[in-house]
């Protein structure tokens, strides 16, 4: 495990996947009855942008930096969030914030660090579990939820090629057991043949109502950059696909470098 999120955190991805996130949360929750929520990567929880290892690397400046003051109004609720919660937040944080008193948090993250720091943080927390597991694993173990209701995020870190195929087999088996639950899946945009092959093997799978977002930043001509990220959405709550785009189109016009080929997608891969 060579990953390390603190590197990365606050970066264009971050922003896209955490925008989507904040949105379905709040979206379940316009249903009073109590939520489940399962982070299958979970990474350390916050960040120090100016002082941790995110400053050597500075992706946060072209990422949240450029969010942080005067928000355009779709992004709005997202902003205020991160300005209300001191460190930069990670998905942990970001849906602590949100839970409302009878909802229900499970945080997994496999590095050792990562995980004594999510248990230093939420180890108090009777709404917030940590587990020191493998994110795939839990899904065959952590679902269905009692709640029934739920929403689960997966976001690897893409550092093996395999990645792709872990995720479809990971969305399949967590789809088996709580067919009913919201999943959201971030993925890089490096080129187009692994996500050509990944939304194809999800309309070939046996799952049904499932959304592709996704933020392109340029042509994904060069593998060796990020182009650009999406996030698979299967069971989106109601009005996503009228509500996602003009999230993402208010955070390409401040993430974005007016590039060829720069724009936003919310494609319908299987419908309901
Ligand atoms: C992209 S980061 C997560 C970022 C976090 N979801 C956020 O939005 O703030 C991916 C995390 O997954 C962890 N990880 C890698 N393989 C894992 C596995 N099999 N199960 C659980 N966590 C894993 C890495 O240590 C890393 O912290």
């Amino acid at each position: 495990m060579n990953y390390r999120h603190a590197f990365h955190a606050g970066n264009f991805g971050d922003c896209m996947k955490h925008v989507v996130l904040v949105w379905l949360l709040r979206a379940l929750m316009r249903k009073p009855a109590p939520l489940f929520v399962l982070d299958t990567h979970a990474g350390v929880g916050r960040y120090d942008l100016e002082n941790g290892p995110a400053a050597r690397t500075g992706e946060w400046q072209q990422g949240i930096a450029r969010l942080l003051d005067q928000p355009p109004a779709p992004l709005a609720d997202y902003v205020n969030l991160v300005h209300s919660l001191g460190l930069y937040p990670g998905s942990p944080s970001l849906i602590r914030a949100l839970l409302r008193p009878g909802d229900r948090l499970a945080c997994c993250e496999l590095h050792p660090d990562d995980a004594a720091e999510l248990r230093r943080i939420f180890g108090r927390d009777r709404q917030v579990a940590v587990h020191q597991r493998d994110g795939w694993e839990a899904l065959g173990a952590l679902l269905p939820p009692k709640e029934r209701r739920g929403l689960v995020l997966i976001d690897p870190p893409f550092e093996q090629p395999q990645e792709f195929d872990a995720l479809l087999t990971g969305l399949g088996v967590g789809y088996q057991r709580f067919r009913s639950g919201v999943f959201a899946a971030w993925y890089p945009i490096k080129h187009r043949t692994p996500i050509r092959r990944f939304l194809a093997g999800l309309q070939d799978s046996s799952m049904r109502d499932i959304i592709a977002a996704e933020l392109h930043l340029r042509e994904p001509v060069d593998p060796t950059r990020l182009n650009g990220c999406g996030m698979v959405v299967i069971n989106p709550p109601f009005q996503f696909e009228q509500d996602i785009p003009p999230l993402l189109t208010a955070l390409l016009e401040r993430l974005g470098s007016r590039e060829p080929h720069e724009g936003v997608t919310v494609t319908r891969l299987v419908d309901e």
